[in-house]
């Protein structure tokens, strides 16, 4: 296989980090991988966020947290309500994606750009993860008031977050399982 099928199946998602952050050279490289994924009529009306500052990330976890308890969903009460809850794993950097609801296709070029992150963050040898949890609660009031101070634009919604940074080395991948029948090829 070549360098680009390998890194696309090299590429999972990582749920504990270490405190190492990602350097400034890398996480320019990733945010310009960002900039270059496909988007509906190229109209770029997304904007990327990245946060490499803890207090700041611990201050958005409780954000989210207070938001999850307000929720009717015991799930999301029980995360909101939890001491340990980190929506993003801890990880030193976290990438908020956020885009205009103005046309259908936001969320889809959202979602070019968080995959654009992922596979350079993996060719960089850095990991990464989806993280849903801010999109979920950015209409909150007091995730919003933060958002707007982060500089997320105020007319933005947040359709996913990457969370960036090195697993501990002794973590173990396990081979990706696939689900078999998910292809039809028609000749
Ligand atoms: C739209 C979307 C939302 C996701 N949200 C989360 C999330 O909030 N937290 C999380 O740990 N993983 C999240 N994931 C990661 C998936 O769980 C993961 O991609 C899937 O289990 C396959 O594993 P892999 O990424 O290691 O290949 C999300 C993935 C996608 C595409």
């Amino acid at each position: 296989m070549n360098e680009v099928l390998n890194n696309i199946q090299a590429r999972h998602s990582t749920r504990v980090y270490t405190d190492r952050q990602v350097s400034a050279e890398n996480l320019n490289q990733i945010l310009q991988a960002a900039t270059y994924a496909p988007n509906g009529m190229h109209l770029e009306t997304w904007h990327f966020t990245a946060i490499q500052n803890k207090e700041i990330l611990c201050e958005l976890n409780e954000a989210v947290k207070k938001a999850f308890a307000k929720s009717s969903e015991p799930r999301l009460q029980e995360r909101g309500h939890s001491t340990t809850y980190c929506c993003y794993y801890h990880a030193p950097t976290l990438v908020i994606v956020s885009n205009e609801p103005t046309q259908w296709w936001a969320s889809m070029d959202c979602a070019c750009a968080l995959e654009n992150i992922f596979l350079a963050a993996r060719s960089l040898g850095i990991d990464s993860c989806w993280i849903n949890q801010i999109g979920q609660t950015c209409d909150d009031p007091d995730v919003r008031t933060l958002l707007n101070r982060l500089g997320v634009p105020a007319n933005h919604k947040v359709y996913g977050c990457a969370a960036l940074g090195y697993a501990p080395a002794d973590t173990v991948v396990k081979p990706k399982k696939v689900k078999e029948g998910t292809v039809t090829i028609i000749r």
